[in-house]
């Protein structure tokens, strides 16, 4: 995959593969998309971050990172020269662990008398959620719990600075998503997003080279979030005929890179098909919205500090069964799922399929078997109780999940992964 430049929709369409447009949406009615963020994709792109801050016009910076592994790498200390070549002022802050409104708001008090030009952000998920928080909460007053989504009481207001996001994971897919998740983990814990469609990133840098040193674990972890952001997009009640083919080039690419990079993380190439993979899990999974195991990942990741692809990863598995389960069972239901369930199992393995039930069967099976072969933990190893569960099942809501699940369908699903 080399170097290439997104700035409409177009191109990305252009570039789905024709093989892949297997099913299209469940109707061809009314639907919009959602902006995407310009894209500079490609081995080396962090290099181009100077020159577009220069570019830009922008002489004062908030530069938002992880903890450690870009802090160690030799790009970061380039990218600070570059910037003091430049005579680019920046501002550094680190964003550690889940992203919290301490987190943000304690970022947001250093600077906010400083005339701040632009955001940055480069990291995991979490550290590109502060960056869009942070340039949501410049342009703000007071706490973002005050807009948090069943949180607050006050309306964001989509002003924000310039932002730019830079990955170093490939799982969330937020560099292009207007939403920025916050979390408050235990007693009166959440997790819920400031949102608004104003917060959308300016512009993604993707550079595989950044994730190469991405550890197994993660890799895992991020991994099985984009790949269930792709499949519960894909089999989304609002899927629509644009999504499905981003979707299932992502599942195809993903198929065939993640198990790759788990345990030759320096494959560059895969790494940037798993990259890719997960930005269009973000476009995916803005547009078509998700299901059941992000309804659980929100509640169980505020109620436990398990991480969010961990436990998308541990429920993907039983819910997808579960969910064509019923789906078998519900006679009056479109089979275009079914269908739909089928094709993602192609994307995911490569295998054709003679029968919907054995294509559904094909994506059951990888998937619990990355979950085994991949040692994914169950919930009991982040310290859930039995009330934890019933409380979560209680309050887990099933999103755009193509079928109807009860609160006890939804505890089975988290006993049978403790
Ligand atoms: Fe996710």
């Amino acid at each position: 995959m080399s170097t290439f430049w997104i700035s409409n929709y177009s191109s990305l369409i252009l570039k789905v593969d024709i093989n892949l447009t297997l099913v299209q949406s469940l109707c061809m009615d009314k639907f919009t998309i959602s902006p995407i963020p310009e894209l500079i994709f490609g081995a080396g792109t962090i290099k181009k971050i100077p020159e577009l801050i220069t570019d830009r016009g922008y002489s004062t910076i908030v530069l938002i990172t992880g903890g450690s592994s870009f802090l160690n790498s030799v790009y970061w200390h380039e990218l600070a020269e570059s910037l003091n070549k430049r005579s680019i002022k920046f501002y550094h802050h680190r964003s550690i662990g889940e992203t919290s409104p301490e987190v943000v708001d304690g970022i947001v008090k250093e600077i906010k008398d400083i005339e701040i030009d632009a955001v940055i952000a480069i990291g995991g998920g979490t550290v590109l959620d502060t960056g869009k928080a942070v340039s949501a909460m410049l342009c703000m007053s007071g706490s973002i719990i005050d807009y948090l989504e069943g949180v607050g009481t006050k309306e964001p207001t989509g002003l924000r600075k310039p932002l730019i996001c830079v990955p170093t994971t490939s799982g969330t897919g937020s560099e292009v998503t207007k939403n920025a998740v916050i979390t408050r983990v235990g007693k009166d814990g959440f997790k819920k997003s400031l949102r608004h469609s104003g917060y959308i990133p300016d512009t993604a840098v993707i550079d595989p080279l950044l994730i190469v040193s991405c550890p197994p674990d993660l890799t895992i972890a991020t991994g099985l979030d984009a790949v269930t952001q792709l499949l519960e997009s894909y089999v989304s009640v609002k899927a629509t005929p644009f999504t499905d083919n981003l979707a299932l080039q992502g599942l195809k690419l993903a198929g065939r890179s993640f198990p790759l990079i788990i345990f030759n993380g320096n494959d560059i190439e895969r790494r940037a098909e798993m990259a890719y993979a997960a930005y269009l899990s973000g476009i995916t999974l803005a547009n078509a919205g998700l299901g059941v195991v992000h309804g659980a990942a929100s509640v169980l990741g505020a109620i436990r500090p398990i991480p969010h692809g961990t436990v998308c990863g541990t429920l993907l598995g039983s819910a997808t069964e579960l969910i064509i389960k019923k789906l078998l069972s519900d006679n009056s239901t479109d089979s275009v799922y079914l269908e739909k369930f089928s094709h993602a199992g192609t994307a995911l393995t490569g295998v054709k399929y003679e029968s919907t039930e054995e294509g559904c069967r094909n994506l059951i099976d990888i998937l619990n078997r990355w979950i085994q072969d991949y040692r994914v933990p169950g919930l009991s190893s982040y310290g859930f109780t039995e009330k934890d569960l019933l409380f979560g099942a209680k309050s887990t809501g099933i999103k755009n999940t193509p079928t109807t699940l009860s609160t006890e369908d939804i505890l089975k699903l988290f006993t049978d992964r403790i």
